[in-house]
């Protein structure tokens, strides 16, 4: 009985060893039960007795010691509280959005809000709006890509289109970045892609010039791709800007020294701009004779090319992460 009375145990797993030591049916108090054949008859009824008293009070002191356990033990015995938490794999940001909303938020500071368009297109807003004449080669079988053989709806090609969209049901002062994807149809490889990412840009108001234009986009170039950044703009042709050009940062790689990835000549394309075409703001019901404005447009992947070097498109669309997790802290 005494020993009864000692038993301790401050866990299930001590509790379990002397359950199995006392009652399982080789236990002790079981062999106990066993032995009383033995015992004389006159014997037998106080000792029966006993041996019942002993083993209620084992199964007794088994159930209190378990109760015990149960409310103090499992918080103290079974979590360790003072372990550090499961760490919670975060996902990344993939890199064309980091650029993207980079490229936003620069615009944003000089004012610029954002409307988004549909990628699957009438031929009027990605083409007819903006002045490209009926047989221009953009609206070839080899460059769009059409829906159900109707030469009407196509996949956009650009975000231009957004333009034609927004200048239809708004009145100018216009300030707007139009992000989106764009489809073309090409043979894909390291350097092209049947789809792909631009952000376009609009400013429409009274008295816009060439020069606010170029004062927008070094403004940009520089935010970019870090003060040091010169531009340079080359004439260029696109039927909804007159007078059009494309825009050349100096190498971020070589400084504009040369050097193999911008072919020795110091600098890299990054984006197509001009004022746009009187014909357009007309088709769009903006009065060509009291606004004018400038437009640009840019690839996000060619940006994000320049920025972090990726020197295949592919990877963008791949979901590789190792190729993802290496924008694990960017921006
Ligand atoms: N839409 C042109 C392209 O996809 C890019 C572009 C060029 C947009 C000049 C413009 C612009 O707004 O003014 O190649």
């Amino acid at each position: 009985m005494a020993e009864v009375d000692a038993f301790k145990a401050s866990n299930a797993a001590e509790l379990e060893a002397l359950r199995v030591k006392y009652l399982s049916k080789k236990g002790d108090i079981s062999l106990l039960f066993n032995d009383f054949r033995e015992v004389p008859n006159e014997l037998k009824r106080e000792v029966g007795q006993l041996l019942n008293d002993l083993k209620t009070k084992a199964q007794d002191r088994i159930a209190a010691l378990k109760e015990e356990i149960g409310a103090a033990g499992a918080s103290s015995e079974q979590l360790d509280l003072t372990r550090t938490a499961e760490p919670v794999a975060l996902g990344t940001r993939h890199p064309l959005t980091l650029v993207k909303n980079e490229i936003i938020d620069i615009f944003a500071r000089i004012g610029f809000t954002i409307a988004e368009g549909p990628e699957i297109e009438d031929d009027w807003h990605v083409f007819g709006a903006l002045n490209f004449a009926p047989e221009h080669p953009a609206r070839d079988m080899q460059d769009t890509f059409f829906i159900e053989q109707n030469p009407d709806v196509v996949l956009r090609t650009h975000t231009s289109s957004v333009q034609s969209r927004i200048m239809s049901v708004q009145k100018p002062p216009i300030r707007m970045l139009f992000p989106g994807r764009v489809y073309r149809n090409e043979a894909i490889s390291y350097r092209a892609h049947c789809f792909f990412h631009q952000v376009e840009g609009l400013y429409i108001d009274k008295d816009v010039s060439f020069a606010d234009l170029k004062q927008a986009l070094m403004y940009f170039a520089k935010e970019m791709f870090g003060p040091s950044t010169q531009i340079r703009l080359r004439p260029s042709y696109f039927p909804f800007t007159e007078p059009s050009a494309e825009m050349d940062i100096s190498c971020n790689l070589c400084g504009g020294k040369g050097c193999p990835f911008c072919k020795h000549t110091g600098w890299v394309e990054i984006l197509g701009c001009g004022m746009v075409d009187p014909n357009v703001l007309e088709n769009c019901g903006i009065d060509s004779n009291v606004y004018s404005g400038y437009a640009f447009g840019m690839g996000v992947e060619r940006i994000t090319n320049l920025k972090y070097q990726v020197k295949d498109l592919r990877l963008f669309s791949e979901n590789d992460v190792r190729f993802l997790r290496q924008f694990e802290s960017a921006y």
